[in-house]
């Protein structure tokens, strides 16, 4: 990693720093020097008791993305030098029963940060943070790659498709320098949403049930949440430097050519855990949810030198030794954290 200087001393303004991902990237932020600070919806208690005191750990108005003037006076407040775009609705089950608020936060939203950061003086770049689901999913059995059409059967992918359509815009119509990260499923300690793999596994697990599986043999591209976020890192790094070559699309997914099924993946936390159970359970009245969705991420190694550094073993015992740490003293999440980034920056090295 050759960034790891380049946010000292920083102002970086995180949208979205209370969710699973902005906690990391707050982090690591701060562990590299950088002046942190953003904007989110207050915590719901899973998260807050996942992350104790998650709210005075960063300096993080509670503003709703929705509302242009407050981004806008938030924004204009912080004078970041660069800003990360993470807040969104991200669960696409949700979205089936909440388009609107889908579409208001992931395509408004984003379209809302981008002009407020167009209104200052010296417009700072951008790191949007999209989906591997931005793409129209045609079941492919190869990856997609960045020049692909842009699409979404569901309200969430959809409006990951759009959210990229507005950066587009942004920058071909005002110049805005904003990248885009496209990553995977991700996975890592201290996520609590609903409908997810890992959250709904430590559920179950605490709860003493089996874990059930809607989409057993689903193919996603599962990452620990450090690969996709050194990714982000590596593309502000280059935005920071002034280089214009960096702006549009950027896959960060997996490497292995013979990518995990829910099932798989499932079966590697219990194995880890030491602990739990899976039942599959087929739901005819299930909504559409894309089988087989892979990324080729051939771009971010050859011009930012990333690629994915954790085995899927690795991916999933880190996980679950953040769990088992957090289960065993609720405020342990921070410190192995800290570890767990720490860790990554040596085998980075
Ligand atoms: N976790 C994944 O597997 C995954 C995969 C691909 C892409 N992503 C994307 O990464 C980003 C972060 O995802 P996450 O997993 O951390 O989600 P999360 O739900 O844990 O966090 C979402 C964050 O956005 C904030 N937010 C939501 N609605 C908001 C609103 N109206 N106004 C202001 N803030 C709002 C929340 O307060 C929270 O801080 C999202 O853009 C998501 O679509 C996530």
């Amino acid at each position: 990693m050759n960034w790891t200087d380049s946010y000292r001393g920083r102002r970086v303004f995180v949208t979205g720093l209370t969710g699973f991902k902005g906690v990391w990237l707050g982090l690591w932020l701060r562990r590299l020097g950088a002046e942190v600070s953003g904007l989110a919806l207050a915590p719901e208690e899973p998260m807050l008791d996942g992350w104790p005191e998650l709210t005075s750990r960063f300096h993080c108005t509670l503003t709703d993305i929705r509302d242009s003037a407050a981004v806008q006076a938030r924004i204009a407040n912080a004078q970041p030098d660069i800003v990360f775009h993470l807040a969104a609705q991200p669960l696409v089950r949700l979205s089936y029963r909440l388009p609107i608020e889908t579409f208001s936060t992931n395509v408004l939203g984003t379209a809302h940060v981008l002009d407020a950061v167009r209104s200052l003086p010296s417009p700072p770049p951008v790191v949007n943070i999209t989906s591997d689901k931005c793409y129209e999913n045609r079941e492919w059995v190869w990856g997609y790659r960045e020049e692909e059409a842009m699409g979404g059967h569901d309200p969430y992918s959809a409006s990951k498709g759009c959210a990229e359509l507005v950066a587009s815009a942004y920058r071909r119509s005002f110049g805005l320098k904003v990248a885009s990260g496209r990553a995977g499923n991700v996975i890592g300690g201290g996520d609590w949403a609903a409908d997810r793999l890992v959250p709904d596994l430590v559920r179950a697990i605490l709860a003493g049930q089996p874990l059930v599986l809607r989409r057993p043999k689903s193919i996603r591209p599962w990452q620990h949440v450090l690969e996709p976020l050194s990714g982000y890192l590596a593309l502000g790094a280059r935005l920071l430097a002034g280089d214009q070559l960096v702006v549009g699309g950027w896959n960060f997914g997996p490497s292995e050519p013979h990518p995990l099924t829910v099932r798989e993946v499932a079966d590697l936390l219990v194995k880890h855990w030491g602990q739990g159970s899976v039942v599959e359970v087929e739901d005819p009245n299930a909504p559409h949810e894309a089988h087989h969705l892979r990324l080729d991420s051939s771009k971010a190694a050859a011009e930012l030198g990333w690629w994915p550094l954790l085995t899927p073993e690795e991916r999933v015992a880190w996980t679950v030794d953040w769990y088992r740490a957090w289960q065993a003293d609720p405020s342990a999440g921070w410190r192995v954290a800290a570890e767990q980034i720490e860790r990554y920056e040596r085998r980075a090295a």
